[in-house]
């Protein structure tokens, strides 16, 4: 098998496998958002891409897409099940998420994670060049930058974790907590979407392993009496802001926006765009909604609210409960508040693609990003991205990471429903100028600091410390 310099590990490949009319399979790039913050980086490095083929039992050989080498892992029903469902999204995601639903710590899930995460380690081992760089990605796969050094001392590892990092006092409840910490030092770097995730993850290791930290540095025993530097910081991660204001200057999407509004008809169209999580605050977010129709602020003749609710792992139970309660709200809604001219609500259980989703940017005066945690959320980005004439106005909850780069945005704390529909009736009724002032401190914000910029800041820490590595060696060896 061909080996590559850069190695991407992630849960996923960044391809869907389709199967067209004649039964023949083939690949296509799948919408993620992972995948579209990373299609960039690794657009003109060559490199190889390790991830799960996206169905059970899946084998297939490692091939070619874009220029890039696609390296397979198969995971069983039982793999997915206890690794994918359980451990990653029933234990790990709702505790790096506030406990918004309770984690359940099985033991059994701890062991498939550790199998799994072992087999991720051993395909990337196999396919990375002599002395080149494994870039980890998420949540799914923190035992990886261990087991990978075991298996290849001699390449630079990095780790970027994509959701948030808890405050040590949740932390502190997962029973394998120390196996996890050590996971993730075995990485060189450990990037994080925001600086209280990284002081999260430095605290933890100063309570739980007793390691000394140094701003944005651990010192990490190697067990033979020396130290090795593991670097912890922050990398906000961002878009492809030129794609999304490429695909909003593209005449037939300014033309469906413009069809959008004028099939949906009234003065305002309010947006939420996001997979269907409790971290997302969908409900907090419709409850605000209906209240204001309920007390007459809004009416369903004035203002629309748009939802697209992409479906997400549907096979973990506190989605499903999730969907129910969702779905039911929005038909109490609809019911109590629409016309037969004027829906209330129109909710959309559906992916699109990402021409679509700009159009619908484009068509809303009000972009609603309420999540009640979120390591960084980039369709605030994409919303502010294509607001090329600066209007719209965006509610973004304190507790997604955007937050920390987009402050003029209107900042919400979504548990507060009357602090939240105040917000909203301000965003509806804000001046063009203000709109206007607020946009562009934004969209300078997202077009200075895109995706490209972010890759090149993390791969360059990861380089400054592979070359620190191999000047030592040679020097050890001269
Ligand atoms: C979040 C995670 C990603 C994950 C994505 C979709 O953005 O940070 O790692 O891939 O959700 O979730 P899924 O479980 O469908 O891969």
């Amino acid at each position: 098998m061909s080996r590559a310099d850069l190695v991407v590990v992630a849960n996923r490949l960044p391809v869907d496998r389709v199967e067209g009319p004649d039964g023949e399979p083939s690949w296509r790039r799948s919408p993620g958002g992972l995948v579209t913050a990373l299609e960039q980086v690794m657009q003109n490095l060559d490199g190889a891409w390790v991830g799960w083929g996206g169905k059970a039992d899946l084998e297939v050989d490692p091939f070619e897409f874009d220029g890039n080498l696609l390296v397979p892992v198969k995971l069983s029903p039982a793999d997915l099940q206890d690794y994918y469902e359980g451990f990653s999204n029933g234990t790990i995601w709702p505790l790096y998420h506030d406990v918004i639903a309770a984690p359940v710590y099985k033991r059994s899930w701890w062991d498939a994670y550790v199998r799994v995460n072992r087999r991720f380690a051993e395909a990337a081992a196999e396919v990375a060049n002599e002395g080149g760089v494994v870039w980890v990605q998420d949540y799914q796969l923190q035992l990886v930058p261990k087991f990978l050094r075991e298996l290849r001392p001699d390449v630079t590892i990095g780790y970027f974790h994509h959701i948030p990092f808890p405050a040590y006092a949740l932390f502190a409840q997962l029973p394998w907590r120390k196996q996890v910490l050590e996971g993730l030092l075995g990485a060189d770097v450990v990037g994080f979407q925001r600086l209280a995730d990284a002081g999260n993850f430095q605290r933890s290791i100063r309570r739980l392993l007793s390691y000394p930290t140094k701003s944005d540095t651990v010192q990490v025993p190697d067990g033979e009496g020396e130290t090795r530097l593991v670097i912890a910081k922050h990398y906000p991660i961002s878009i492809d802001a030129e794609q999304f204001i490429a695909l909003s200057k593209d005449p037939a999407i300014i033309a469906r926006a413009k069809a959008l509004r004028e099939q949906v008809g009234t003065d305002t169209l309010l947006l939420g765009v996001d997979r269907l999580d409790y971290t997302k605050g969908i409900r907090h977010r419709l409850k605000a909604h209906s209240e204001l129709l309920a007390d007459g602020r809004l009416t369903a003749s004035a203002a629309t609210l748009v939802q697209v609710a992409s479906p997400s792992r549907p096979g973990v139970e506190a989605y499903q409960d999730l969907r129910d309660e969702i779905e039911k709200t929005v038909a109490r809604t609809n019911g109590d508040y629409s016309s037969v001219e004027y829906t209330a609500i129109r909710y959309l259980h559906q992916g699109f693609p990402r021409e679509e989703m700009v159009a619908l940017y484009l068509a809303a005066d009000v972009m609603l990003v309420t999540a009640l945690r979120d390591g960084m959320n980039l369709v605030a980005k994409e919303y502010v991205a294509v607001r090329a004439d600066n209007t719209g106005v965006l509610v973004l909850s304190e507790f997604a990471g955007a937050a920390d780069e987009l402050g003029s945005a209107l900042l919400v704390n979504p548990h507060d429903i009357d602090g939240t529909k105040d917000t909203i009736m301000r965003a509806i009724n804000m001046p063009k100028a203000e709109q206007a002032r607020r946009m562009k401190t934004m969209r300078k914000k997202v077009m200075d600091h895109d995706v490209e910029k972010w890759g090149r800041s993390f791969l360059a820490d990861v380089d400054a410390l592979r070359k620190e590595r191999a000047d030592k060696a040679e020097a050890d060896n001269a």
